[in-house]
């Protein structure tokens, strides 16, 4: 399978490529969401996809949107085919395009984490506290925290993702009641996730949500969901405390990125097949687990 870095729909205007995502306008009030093969890690793109990773988050984004009642979502349609014919001139989009409501993104991260890891334990070891949030002394690497955590994140143009204090959170969200609402879903859809997965001996670390809202002011969940892309997955059997546990999306390129003397800005190096083809397997793992959770509401 060849890997799809790049798409192009003469049909449609495309609005956007993210790092990940090519977004098209479809009618009015809908986008047309395509996932490419696209890889990233450390906000580099890589010339080179992973085949079939698109697919993958799409595959695992739509499971989850299916289960979560906690807040609507954006979906429109899984099969978006069927209100734009035309798509089936691109068969290289099945499982990669869905069909959505273009809303007013909050331009915040919303970000709940189970656990102290990643940047969450960089601020940790330079001031005791993330987004403003005392955590107890003497934390290891990787510990789980005595309750989820809500460290929401400005969503920079360029370059990283930056930790905020609520208050900021709230002054970007503009509207107090909405940014409570959307702190309190992060936090009860990352409870609820991680306790489904938790019985599958997956550990969701931590997981970053995008919200939008409507004309109306009804707020929505957007983008991707609990895929590895968004989350941190470790397995239950190689998890431990005081370590960085290996995770289901880029640690075999971290790894193989760890061994070259690169300064981490573009270009972006080469990626060995090796390196692709571990973690398209990683990655389809971790789907193979998603999507066998049942598909009724449990909560
Ligand atoms: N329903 C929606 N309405 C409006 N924008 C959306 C919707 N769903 C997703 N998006 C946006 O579409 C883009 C998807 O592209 P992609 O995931 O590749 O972006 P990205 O490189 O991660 O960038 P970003 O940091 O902006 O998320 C994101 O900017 C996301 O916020
Ligand atoms: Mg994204």
């Amino acid at each position: 399978m060849e890997a799809v870095t790049s798409t192009s729909i003469r049909e449609l205007k495309k609005l956007f490529s993210g790092k990940v995502r090519d977004v098209y306008q479809a009618d009015g009030d809908k986008i047309l969401l395509v996932a490419t093969d696209r890889i990233s890690a450390f906000d580099v793109v890589f010339d080179e996809g992973i085949p079939g990773k698109g697919q993958v988050l799409t595959r695992i984004s739509n499971k989850w949107f299916s289960m979560i009642d906690q807040v609507p979502n954006h979906l429109i349609s899984t099969h978006p085919q069927e209100e734009l014919p035309f798509l089936a001139n691109y068969p290289e989009l099945e499982d990669r395009a869905v069909l959505v409501k273009k809303l007013k993104r909050l331009d915040v991260e919303c970000v709940a984490r189970g656990y102290l890891f990643g940047s969450a334990w960089k601020d940790y070891q330079t001031t005791g506290e993330i987004c403003g949030i005392k955590l107890p002394p003497g934390m290891k690497q990787a510990e789980r925290f005595p309750r989820p955590i809500f460290t929401p994140a400005t969503k920079a143009e360029s370059g990283h993702d930056e930790n905020i204090p609520f208050e900021e959170y709230v002054r970007i969200v503009g509207n107090e009641e909405i940014a409570h609402r959307v702190k309190e879903i992060s936090l009860e859809i990352y409870s609820w996730a991680h306790n489904l997965l938790w019985d599958r001996g997956i550990i969701l670390s931590d997981t970053k949500f995008e919200f939008g809202l409507d004309q109306e002011s009804n707020l929505y969940l957007i983008d991707e969901v609990l895929t590895p892309d968004s989350s941190r997955f470790w397995s239950q059997r190689t998890y431990q405390v005081g370590t960085s546990p290996p995770n289901y999306d880029k640690q075999f390129i971290r790894d193989y990125l760890e061994t070259l003397d690169w300064d981490k800005r573009p270009p972006a190096p080469p990626l060995p097949q090796e390196i692709i083809e571990k973690t398209i397997s990683r990655y389809k793992e971790i789907e193979e687990i998603i999507l066998s959770l049942l598909s009724h509401r449990a909560r």
